[in-house]
């Protein structure tokens, strides 16, 4: 569905719930009309639950981020498990927690996600991307997404959780039955087990590393105290796991809109390969466009006002990244693909009191690509029909075909 169909249509007929509405309409114009017409808006019951509010303007966003006095994520951060009413990790991962016990556990994980704790890890991400690119630019040929952004994301976060070599296949086979709870050959009883698989192969590697402790997130978790008191299981196992829920898909979709996004622009693909613009500006600017969690929520935990709306104690209330990071009272030309864009505040990350743990290795990882693909590609062009997501959270490409050209000269600087 085009522009003009977002144009004729009620506000009300758009169902933000429905994965559905992603594939067949025209986001970014739909989100304009929000912004411009309505924007906090009440979103109708469906039959996945109840009203919401819908919040797409980048300053009324970032104030709820920020608020963490009048609006709580311990009722679930995402419109799956607002709308079921309640998240059964609430308290005990980050994501879900808030309060002193958050902030004592996030300073406890923090060591490891300072970029000085991340050095090595960095280099592997590096070593990582570069092997993978190697062989799909040699062949010619990939599907972008599978052969190549799909095993940087989860190798990374194993090496930080310190998951042994020998235990990986396994980790990462369950990892995809638990996210294919939507696919044809999986039932979502499947997902589930293989969820709880997760968590207790978790909860066998942190009683070892009770015992022997190494320097990996499992050892900080597992050995830390607060209060001086240790983090009870489930805090322990949750907060691993919720690596791989945070950052997986969402690296991995931000690396692959990336590409796609760099063959739909090919002057910028040109900058960046002649050095025109920094990796690192393009890096926000591919953050900014991609926003691969396009949603984020939290419950008013009493009555308040937002944009001159009052919300009531108890109400849902959604913050829309993808709209945020396309807005034109923060973004000159904001449907302008820029690598160059300064400034660029995005909030793919979030802010506030949650802001992503994982941001500095998210921008390692979508760094090591764009800096590895101009290096070793003269050109990228798409080889066939790309798969989307289908998600009323995550936005991206489960498949992107590519071919090639190779740049030997920049090839031959890797051996
Ligand atoms: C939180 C996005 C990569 C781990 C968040 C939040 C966002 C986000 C928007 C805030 C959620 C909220 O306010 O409710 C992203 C994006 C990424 C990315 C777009 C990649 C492009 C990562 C990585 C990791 C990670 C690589 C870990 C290895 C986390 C964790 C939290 C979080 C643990 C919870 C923090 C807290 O509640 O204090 N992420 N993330 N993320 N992210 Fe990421």
């Amino acid at each position: 569905m085009g522009g003009a169909d977002v144009e004729d249509r009620e506000l009300d007929s758009f169902d933000l719930t429905d994965p559905a509405t992603y594939q067949t309409t025209d986001v970014h114009a739909m989100w304009r009309r929000f912004r411009a017409e309505r924007p906090v808006h009440r979103h109708p019951a469906t039959e996945t639950g109840p009203e919401f509010w819908v919040l797409s303007k980048y300053h009324d966003i970032m104030k709820v981020y920020k608020d963490d006095e009048n609006f709580t994520s311990e009722r679930g951060n995402l419109l799956v498990t607002l709308l079921h009413g309640s998240d059964s990790a609430a308290g005990k991962m980050l994501a879900v927690t808030d309060g002193p016990r958050h902030a004592a556990i996030r300073k406890l994980m923090l060591k490891s996600f300072s970029p000085r704790a991340l050095r090595h890890i960095s280099e592997q991400v590096v070593q990582r991307t570069r092997t993978l690119l190697r062989n799909a630019v040699e062949r010619g040929e990939a599907d972008f997404a599978r052969d190549v952004a799909e095993h940087i994301p989860i190798a990374t976060i194993c090496d930080l959780l310190g998951v042994p070599e020998s235990d990986r296949a396994f980790l990462l086979s369950l990892n995809k039955e638990a996210l294919s709870s939507s696919s044809a050959d999986t039932s979502a009883e499947d997902s589930w087990l293989a969820r709880n698989e997760i968590l207790l192969y978790f909860g066998e590697l942190a009683e070892e590393r009770k015992k022997n402790p190494v320097d990996d997130v499992i050892s900080v978790l597992a050995t830390g105290r607060i209060d001086g008191e240790p983090l009870d299981e489930d805090e322990i196992v949750l907060n691993c796991y919720s690596l791989i829920i945070g950052g997986d898909e969402t690296s991995r979709l931000s690396m692959i809109g990336g590409v796609q996004a760099l063959m739909r622009h090919p002057e910028q693909w040109n900058a960046l390969k002649r050095g025109e613009v920094t990796v690192e500006s393009a890096v926000e600017e591919v953050l900014r466009w991609t926003t691969p969690g396009m949603h984020f929520g939290r419950r008013a935990l009493r009555d308040v006002e937002v944009a001159g709306q009052r919300i009531a104690a108890d109400d849902i209330v959604t913050l829309w990244n993808t709209s945020a990071n396309r807005d034109e009272d923060v973004f000159d030309a904001p449907g302008t693909f820029d690598l160059a864009r300064t400034p660029n505040k995005h909030v793919s990350f979030g802010y506030g009191p949650h802001f992503c743990l994982g941001a500095f290795l998210g921008r390692v990882e979508i760094n090591a690509m764009l800096d590895g693909l101009r290096t070793v590609a003269d050109r990228i062009e798409p080889n066939g029909p790309v798969e989307p997501v289908f998600s009323n959270f995550l936005s991206g490409l489960e498949s992107l075909p590519v071919r090639f050209e190779v740049d030997r000269a920049g090839l031959a600087g890797w051996n």
